[in-house]
């Protein structure tokens, strides 16, 4: 009987912290900022993601490298497009960087990209990027559409998207292999 106590206990304990951890969480919108901190949560959360993963199964030859070169160029590519480009960081209560999402907006399509989005593995699961999406999306009131690509290995990125109400579809970049991405979007 007590053990059961206990049991329930733990697990109001567990998913009290999990909304307290969302509802800590501070968003702060960028347009300029060297962005190291982001850099490195998202190489270190993308790096948790993929264990297990083989760099074969990935496609690339070194799964360290794949990552920093994609998030650096993600980085570099937002700094320089200010004009159709932000970018969002979740902060917890000590004012340390524990996530980022970024954004590109296309005007004449009405279209939300999500370009990026990484949280640090101590916070995962705690609603954070549900919140930074969210939080993004609200950002472009005119948009129509929201899209994202993701690699098929993914298996949380998918559920994600999926639990966000995003359907799989054609969305996909020139010279990406279909074998390996998938496309989301969500009407909106
Ligand atoms: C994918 C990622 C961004 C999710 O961030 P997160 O803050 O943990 O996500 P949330 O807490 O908002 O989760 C929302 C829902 O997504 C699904 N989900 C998230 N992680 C999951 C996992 N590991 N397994 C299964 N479902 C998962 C669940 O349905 C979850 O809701 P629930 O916790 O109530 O069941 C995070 O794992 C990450 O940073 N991964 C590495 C980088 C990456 O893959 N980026 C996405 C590129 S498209």
């Amino acid at each position: 009987m007590s053990q059961l106590f206990s049991k329930h206990l733990f697990c109001i304990f567990i998913l009290y912290s999990s909304l307290c951890a969302a509802a800590d969480t501070t968003l702060t919108w960028n347009k300029q900022g060297a962005m190291q901190a982001e850099r490195y949560v998202a190489v270190d959360s993308g790096y948790d993601g993929y264990k297990g993963i083989t760099p074969e199964q990935l496609g690339v030859p070194d799964v360290y490298d794949f990552l920093n070169a994609a998030y650096s160029g993600d980085i570099a590519e937002v700094q320089a497009s200010p004009d159709t480009c932000k970018w969002v960081s979740a902060s917890n209560a000590s004012g340390d960087v524990v996530g980022y999402a970024s954004f590109e907006y296309d005007s004449s399509a009405k279209e939300v990209y999500i370009r990026q989005l990484a949280i640090a593995k101590e916070y995962k699961r705690q609603g954070i990027a549900t919140k930074l999406i969210k939080e993004g999306i609200a950002q472009y009131p005119a948009a129509k559409k929201v899209v994202i690509i993701t690699r098929k290995v993914n298996t949380p990125a998918i559920k994600m998207w999926e639990k966000l109400g995003f359907k799989q579809s054609a969305y996909m970049h020139d010279g990406y292999d279909a074998n390996k991405y998938i496309g989301f979007e969500k009407n909106l």
